[in-house]
């Protein structure tokens, strides 16, 4: 059974996707702890599936590396088989992906390397995209330039709002991410 922990920073839908597929011994993995880097409305989907929780905020540390140290600190204590920053807004250091690449995994809402970092869906929408998606890569030093696992294209409708197409975005990203962790628990898709 592959463990994982799960970091977020937001409504943890993508989460919450996984702690459902979790329960069905027949996927393969658990997910074993959930972090995040802010008290973010997500952790109660942890908290009504069991499943424990941390929170390490950045401005309680003198820097980012101090903050990332503990985060790591607090992420090895469950000892994962692999880390999934499911909405994770945070850019890691190097120190945090180097110790856990390549088993720490991203989803991102956007056909890499088109719309790289934190405004993938509103500036897909500004560049007049007519097709986007979903990548799940292993994450590098790099934001978001990982090498990619799995990709999903999602249609650009002409009325579409940054809202209404993340939404559509979100919702195939959330079988997309589930579909991968399966697969890495299966060992048909290998990390490296
Ligand atoms: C996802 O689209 C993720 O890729 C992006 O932020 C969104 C998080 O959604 N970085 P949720 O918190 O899982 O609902």
């Amino acid at each position: 059974m592959l463990s994982v922990v799960a970091l977020i920073s937001g409504s943890g839908s993508n989460l919450r996707a996984l702690l459902e597929a979790a329960n069905n011994p027949l996927n393969g993995f658990k997910i074993i702890a959930v972090g995040a880097d802010n008290p973010a409305d997500g952790l109660a989907h942890a908290e009504l599936f069991g499943v424990p929780t941390f929170v390490v905020t950045p401005g309680a540390f003198e820097n980012r590396e101090k903050w990332a140290e503990v985060l790591y600190d607090n992420v090895m204590h469950f000892n994962p088989d692999l880390v999934v920053l499911a909405g994770f807004m945070k850019i890691l250091p190097a120190s945090f992906v180097g110790a856990l690449s390549p088993n720490l995994i991203n989803t991102h809402p956007s056909l890499l390397p088109a719309f790289p970092g934190a405004h993938a869906v509103r500036d897909a929408l500004a560049a007049g995209a007519k097709v986007t998606g979903v990548t799940i890569h292993v994450v590098d030093e790099g934001v978001d330039t990982g090498p990619h696992i799995a990709q999903r294209e999602v249609e650009v409708l002409s009325d579409d709002n940054e809202y209404d197409l993340h939404e559509r975005i979100k919702t195939v990203e959330r079988e997309l991410l589930v579909d991968t962790v399966k697969k890495i628990a299966a060992k048909t898709i290998t990390l490296a």
